[in-house]
């Protein structure tokens, strides 16, 4: 069977053909596996391109099947060529299974650079592409993440369900203006499934069309060919979570109904070529696709460190408490005033890493770097793990301290982590001001009710293990914990309606 012959297979025995690449410096004799070319086999590859920095410096590179590797391990390269080289440091690889044949190269993260590109992140830019923008979807974000406090309550055991039912709530209320259904939700079913075969398709090791790109054209009835049926229901499957919510969207506007959104803001008063009609349905879709994932990653570790750190806890705490007082929820507007919130807030973003090696850039022409030639057609991998664990940017850096964001006396604030943990360049995450706030109001709204806690099983305290997964986006390995009310008057505010 053609796609059983996994790509894991087909890279151990290219490492024996593994070749440093000449023009660039000494690359080290270990390489990376491609595989998906998002995905990496070896569990936490940052770990080793880590190391890799260490050894080389902070630019190091390896060939694999005449594939160019740059792997960065410093912030200075990485804005040297991804962001001030942006002309030549935008495109993305080629994805033969799930980008081409299912069709997830349409979704911004792996829509070749060029004019849609630019259109689609025209869109972006439009409606959350500023913190002024994102005003307008403060009230998404407050109600959401209330209604997120009141699921946990009623089940806090299922707390990582919950982080993920509310990170799609809020993408879709935002892209467009569909209010998810407490029970079974058609559109959060849809867009899991869709999302869920995006792994799928582009998982390490599954598809030999990915080794020879060739294979995309061998006939459906080849012996073998299972991978363009399956290409084929997938892309359905895809193509309807686009479609749905974009149907509903017109739907509602036709009936002079629809809230404010992402689709409706670009539909509103225009007649739309059909190429116009694909840049706002496909944009609209990559909002979900790039921000659903994410975002919870970084709000199940908040739980994670809390219990982890009950010292920074009881601060927070203390100044919520000061600030706002008991007798309601935090707000945006009281963003400024909770200065401790938000260095732990930024401490979230740097101590979990959500996209360890971001997205890799590949490079459009030649180009020669510090002295180096870095080839047409090579990946760029960022590695924003190291970057925001280096020592020499981050004391002690496996602790989660919020303070080091902090100045006092005698001693400067440590590097914003917002400066590395969205990307470089002109792929730099589109989303970051409204993962930003989303990452905020949790951190503060959380921690106004609830007390968070090791579980207790058996009467002994659980430690939980702090081991990321691997993978493009990085969750928490999954834990138990204790949430429970901070006091009767904090239950009674989770309990509160929460409405628009
Ligand atoms: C904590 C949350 C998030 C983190 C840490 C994060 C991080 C990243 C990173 C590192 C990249 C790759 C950048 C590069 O290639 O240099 C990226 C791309 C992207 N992100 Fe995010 N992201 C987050 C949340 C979001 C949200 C909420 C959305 C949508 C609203 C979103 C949408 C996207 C999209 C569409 C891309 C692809 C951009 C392109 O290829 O041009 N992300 N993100």
């Amino acid at each position: 069977m053609l796609d059983s012959v996994t790509w894991l297979d087909v890279s151990l025995a290219a490492l024996a053909v593994f070749l440093p690449s000449l023009p660039l410096p000494p690359g080290p004799n270990r390489m990376p596996l491609l595989g998906n070319l998002l995905d990496m086999p070896s569990d936490k590859p940052w770990l080793t391109f880590a190391d890799w920095g260490k050894k080389f410096g902070d630019i190091s590179s390896a060939v694999v099947l005449g594939q160019h590797i740059i792997v960065l391990n410093a912030v200075k390269p990485a804005i040297d060529m991804l962001d001030k080289k942006s002309a030549v440091y935008s495109d993305r690889p080629v994805l033969p299974m799930g980008g081409e044949l299912v069709g997830w190269k349409n979704t911004l993260v792996l829509l070749p650079y060029g004019d849609r590109f630019r259109e689609y992140r025209k869109n972006f830019h439009r409606v959350i592409g500023t913190r002024a923008n994102l005003e307008k979807y403060h009230q998404v974000e407050e109600v959401e993440t209330h209604r997120f406090l009141q699921r946990v309550l009623a089940k806090p055991s299922d707390l990582s369900a919950q982080v993920r039912k509310t990170a799609g709530s809020i993408i879709l209320r935002i892209s467009h203006g569909y209010e998810v259904k407490e029970t079974e939700d058609p559109f959060v079913q849809l867009a899991d499934r869709a999302v869920a075969q995006f792994s799928a398709s582009t998982a390490t090791g599954a598809f030999m069309v990915d080794v020879m790109p060739a294979l995309k054209h061998v006939p459906d009835w080849f012996p073998g060919a299972g991978f363009k049926v399956k290409a084929k229901e997938w892309s359905a499957t895809l193509e309807e979570m686009v479609a749905m919510p974009y149907r509903f969207v017109k739907d509602q506007m036709a009936a002079g109904i629809a809230p404010p959104s992402f689709t409706s803001n670009l539909l509103d008063a225009k007649s739309l070529s059909a190429e116009e009609e694909h840049v706002i349905k496909w944009s609209a879709a990559s909002l979900y696709s790039g921000g659903a994932d994410t975002t919870v990653s970084a709000i199940y570790s908040l739980y994670l460190a809390m219990q982890l750190y009950p010292e920074v806890q009881r601060k927070a705490q203390a100044e919520i408490d000061a600030v706002v007082g008991n007798d309601r929820l935090p707000t945006f507007a009281d963003r400024e005033s909770l200065p401790y919130v938000e260095a732990l807030a930024k401490e979230v973003l740097r101590w979990n890493v959500v996209v360890p090696l971001a997205v890799p850039h590949r490079v459009t022409e030649d180009d020669v770097h510090e002295g180096y030639l870095i080839p047409k057609g090579s990946l760029i991998m960022p590695n924003i793990w190291y970057m925001l664990h280096d020592p020499r940017t981050y004391a002690n850096p496996s602790e989660f301290d919020p303070s080091r964001f902090l100045k006092t006396e005698g001693k400067e604030p440590e590097v914003d982590p917002r400066t590395m943990c969205f990307g470089f360049g002109r792929r730099i995450c589109p989303g970051l001001h409204l993962a930003d706030a989303s990452v905020f109001i949790s951190c503060a709204m959380s921690l106004a009710v609830f007390n968070i806690s090791k579980a207790v099983v058996n009467g002994v305290e659980v430690t939980p293990e702090v081991d990321p997964s691997s993978g493009t986006i990085s969750h928490p390995k999954p834990f138990d914990c204790s949430i429970r009310p901070r006091s009767a008057k904090a239950l009674a505010l989770v309990q509160q309606e929460a409405r628009y």
